[in-house]
């Protein structure tokens, strides 16, 4: 038969041996929630990590259709751009053009003064913003009005016989050419 003070420490280890179970059990606990957030937690970070302005070229022709370009001409690309993890596919206009050295060269139709959509005036031989009536020629310097600079150049090269371009946006209102994105 079993006294008062028997089953006192009976209690005291029963509650130890719980109190093990459950430390035990919420270290477990702890380590499979670690592992499950880890996945989670990349998931988060990755658009930190990956670059904002990672922009793909973009197709603005066979090569051989600009071989006797003598004045600007027109073309609508696609562009794509990968934000985070997300992906942005839009259209935007662009020249093609050539350049002092009579090389082929790309310009942005944005307007450097407030963003409006640069158009070629072929009767005029001059680029003309119809926002504020800036004036380019047809390499893209400025002639006129209120751009501090002229049109954009884009960075292209040919590639298997096409031409391609790198489509950017540039800060407006400066004299100086700088990426914004
Ligand atoms: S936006 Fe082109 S001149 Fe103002």
């Amino acid at each position: 038969m079993l006294n008062s003070n028997q089953t006192l420490i009976g209690t005291d280890e029963q509650t130890d041996r719980r109190s093990y179970l459950a430390w035990l059990m919420g270290l477990c606990a702890a380590g499979v929630g670690t592992v499950l957030a880890l996945p989670l937690v990349r998931f988060l970070l990755y658009p930190i990590k990956v670059k904002t302005t990672d922009l793909k070229w973009s197709d603005v022709g066979p090569v051989s259709d600009f071989s006797s370009l003598n004045a600007p001409v027109q073309r609508s690309i696609t562009v794509e751009q990968i934000d985070g993890w997300r992906k942005n596919v839009s259209d935007k206009v662009v020249y093609v053009t050539r350049n002092a050295e009579n090389g082929l060269q790309v310009l942005s139709a944005v307007c450097p003064h407030l963003g409006c959509s640069v158009q070629w005036r072929g009767t005029l031989n001059e680029f003309v913003c119809p926002c504020h009536s800036a004036t380019f020629k047809p390499d893209g310097t400025r002639t006129g009005g209120p751009a501090p600079r002229g049109m954009d150049t884009l960075q292209s090269e040919i590639q298997s016989g096409r031409l391609m371009v790198r489509y950017q946006y540039f800060r407006q209102l400066v004299p100086g050419k700088e990426v914004i994105g």
